[in-house]
């Protein structure tokens, strides 16, 4: 049991708006709307709410439907303003009851279907329905997110001004949560990852307990959450304020890639066109820099892809081709195995005026040399 409720992110509240017509839904969670506005009628045919379903402060401007319902669980309407009809037909509350405290409706006359009725139902998954509808985003999405990638990149410039050696990974995982707070960010939207030395080349190093910092790179990769919303920014910076020579040509090579598979974010082109764009400059620079004779080699460099898309998960539901405002992360990296990996990471959203990087600072920041 979560002590903290956190609305599954398949029932992100800003697309729910929009679209308040399910026919079909099921949901296995405790589903929670909380001042969301049904603008248009709200339908929930053939709805199975399997968790508690709690409807608090939400606008029901229109005919509220709830036809042939099933809820499992405890349903509440608290404070709900139902302006015109609630219909709640051939529904059945199969544990608990509803419970429609200070909801305020029209018409309680027209109020039906709280007998528990005998029926069977049929089920059909809103999974794909609302992955579809997550893989582009509206404009209000794209501002929770760019203040997600802020605030993200904000808490990654205070910690470059504060790490020392003698703080533990533990310590610079706490400086960028307590900015994400500081800026009114609730969560991380992933586990931290923050990984010293050879940690850093562990993909998803989550233990974040090495408290031998002092001299190594260090390589963060966080997001905060803001209002669902996650945003995913990875820094790899040297604690002590200097690269070494290897170092450097090293994450020269990474951010020289970065820089080009950002370019190719743009409407039509595939997760893969940016792939193979960074690996083809991180295997030209290995194979220049003597670290392997064949580009072959470079997978065991750089053994992740590239991009993925972002919003109310981390790893986001949709299509590997581009559309208009898909919101995708480009992480190149590279990994000496046992010594130590880095990884830039930034969004970038796809427009019509092409690929459009989202952090606050510009993106290709990099390191406070002192
Ligand atoms: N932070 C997880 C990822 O970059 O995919
Ligand atoms: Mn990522
Ligand atoms: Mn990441």
């Amino acid at each position: 049991q979560q002590a903290v409720f956190r609305q599954d992110a398949q029932f992100g509240v800003t697309k729910f708006l929009k679209y308040a017509d399910f026919s079909g839904i099921t949901a296995n969670s405790h589903l929670f709307f909380n001042y969301a506005e049904f603008t248009k009628q709200a339908i929930f045919n053939n709805a199975a709410f399997r968790g508690r379903a709690e409807f608090m402060n939400c606008q029901f401007k229109h005919y509220a439907e709830f036809k042939r319902s099933v809820f499992y669980g405890q349903t509440r309407f608290v404070k709900s303003n139902f302006s015109d009809v609630v219909l709640l037909d051939e529904s059945r509350f199969l544990l608990g009851r509803p419970d429609f405290q200070k909801a305020i409706i029209a018409d309680k006359e027209k109020l039906s279907g709280l007998g528990d009725i005998k029926k069977e139902f049929k089920y059909i998954s809103v999974n794909n329905i609302m992955s579809s509808l997550r893989q582009t985003k509206d404009s209000l999405e794209i501002k929770l997110l760019t203040k997600a990638i802020k605030i993200s990149s904000l808490a990654q410039i205070e910690v470059m001004k504060a790490i020392h050696g003698e703080m533990t990974e533990r310590e610079v995982q706490g400086i960028h949560e307590f900015i994400y707070r500081k800026y009114g960010a609730a969560h991380e939207g992933y586990n931290s990852i923050v990984g010293a030395g050879a940690n850093s080349c562990i993909l998803h190093y989550v233990t974040n307990d090495d408290i031998n910092i002092d001299n190594q790179l260090i390589l963060m990769d966080l997001g905060a959450e803001y209002r669902g919303y996650t945003a995913d920014v990875t820094r790899t910076i040297p604690v002590n304020g200097k690269f070494s020579p290897e170092q450097k040509e090293i994450y020269d090579l990474v951010y020289e890639s970065q820089e080009a598979a950002i370019k190719k974010a743009v409407i039509g082109n595939t997760f893969n066109d940016i792939y193979l764009e960074s690996i083809e400059i991180i295997s030209n620079g290995l194979i220049k820099l003597g670290i392997i004779d064949d580009a072959k080699d470079a997978r065991k460099y750089y053994p992740h892809g590239v991009s993925h898309h972002i919003g109310l998960d981390v790893h986001d539901p949709g299509s590997r081709t581009l559309e208009k405002n898909m919101v995708i992360t480009v992480e190149p990296g590279i990994y000496i195995p046992g010594k130590w990996g880095m990884r830039l990471e930034d969004i970038v959203v796809a427009t019509e005026n092409g690929p459009q990087p989202v952090n606050h600072v510009n993106h290709h920041l990099v390191v406070l040399d002192r």
